[in-house]
């Protein structure tokens, strides 16, 4: 036990020198053989390469011949500006009696079923115009002719709903709109809702139809009233509401059928949720009348003020979440979605 001659302790070191030896043997193995792998990989993918360009087979090869993911995927649009380079201020508003639907079809090639998205950035909002209607049919022709080009210089991602009342019945805006955002959030989540009258055209394109932190009123003048404001807290025409705003006002009141009231009682249900109504500027904010006689079956509401005093107790119960219809048809056109309902009567 502890003993070891000269001979056994030589032997002994050389074991550890043929171990040491072994080890780095292996080493330098793997690091040859994985420089190895590298080069061969490569030149048959040069190899491929060259192959692909003669004899079509890019498909089959493409595992190897590929670019990488990053530069396949399409670079990714950039945000549209705050404000749009198209812009062009106030602008000359024609209404040819000529005019035909084909011909704002052909100005508006981009449009496709009611639908327009920039090409070249991301919209800020995405937006649904909704626009009540009944036997208005030059009024809308006037309309989609400047709204269309007007929104497409406001970089916006949008869709025009034209929302029809079916029959005879007393017209009714407010449930026509409530149906609109119903039967638009079926088609997609859209940021921001505009509730448009058939009759008005806006004549300057900074008036922005995209949402704000508040409900925004965008009818601040129109050439019928000299473009002032028609009292302090008039919130008809055309309205601006996020869909989170629309859904916590439950939307409009269902029970105004004729003409007025609907936008006083929609005010009455902003101001009950502490929110405040934001306008544009008034040099912006303006708009042409398209004249009309008052039509049959929209006689002024003689209800509307015994209504507007029962808002704050019913709005909870009347609005988005009674608002029952039927739904006839949703129609794809070029130019938009036509949506024709049954809203009953009063
Ligand atoms: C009506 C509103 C209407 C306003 C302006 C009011 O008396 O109640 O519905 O928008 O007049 O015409």
């Amino acid at each position: 036990m502890g003993f070891c001659s000269p001979v056994c302790k030589v032997l002994r070191r050389g074991k550890y020198f043929v171990l040491l030896f072994l080890s780095l043997s292996v080493l330098a193995w793997i690091a040859a053989f994985s420089g190895e792998t590298v080069k061969s990989f490569q030149v048959s993918s040069t190899t491929t390469e060259t192959l692909v360009k003669g004899d079509g087979l890019r498909d089959k090869l493409s595992p190897w011949t590929a670019a990488p993911d990053h530069l396949n995927t399409p670079t990714p649009k950039g945000e549209c500006p705050p404000e749009s380079p198209l812009l062009q201020g106030a602008v000359k508003l024609s209404f040819e009696p000529s005019l035909k639907l084909k011909d704002v079809e052909s100005e508006n090639k981009e449009v496709a079923k009611g639908k327009y998205e920039p090409t070249d950035c991301t919209a800020r909002q995405s937006v649904a115009i909704l626009i009540p209607h009944r036997s208005r049919e030059r009024h809308l022709l006037y309309l989609l002719h400047h709204l269309h080009p007007f929104l497409q210089r406001q970089q916006l991602h949008y869709t025009i709903y034209i929302i029809q009342q079916a029959g005879v019945a007393t017209f009714n805006r407010a449930k026509l709109l409530n149906v609109g955002y119903l039967e638009a959030l079926k088609d997609y989540n859209w940021d921001c809702f505009i509730f448009h009258d058939v009759d008005l055209v806006p004549e300057n394109d900074h008036n922005f139809y995209v949402c704000d932190k508040q409900p925004k009123h965008l009818v601040v003048g129109r050439n019928a009233t000299g473009y002032k404001l028609r009292y302090k807290g008039y919130f008809g025409g055309v309205t601006a509401m996020t869909r989170e705003q629309f859904l916590q006002v439950n939307g409009f009141s269902n029970t105004y059928w004729g003409w007025g009231g609907e936008d006083d009682d929609l005010r009455i249900r902003v101001e009950l949720q502490k929110m405040t109504i934001v306008r544009p500027p008034t040099d912006v904010a303006r708009y042409t009348m398209v004249f009309h006689k008052r039509d049959s079956g929209n006689e002024i509401n003689k209800d509307r003020m015994r209504l507007l005093g029962r808002t704050p107790k019913v709005w909870r119960k009347d609005g988005l979440n009674s608002c029952s219809y039927k739904t006839l048809s949703v129609e794809r056109l070029p130019l938009y979605v036509n949506v024709t309902v049954d809203i009953g009567k009063p």
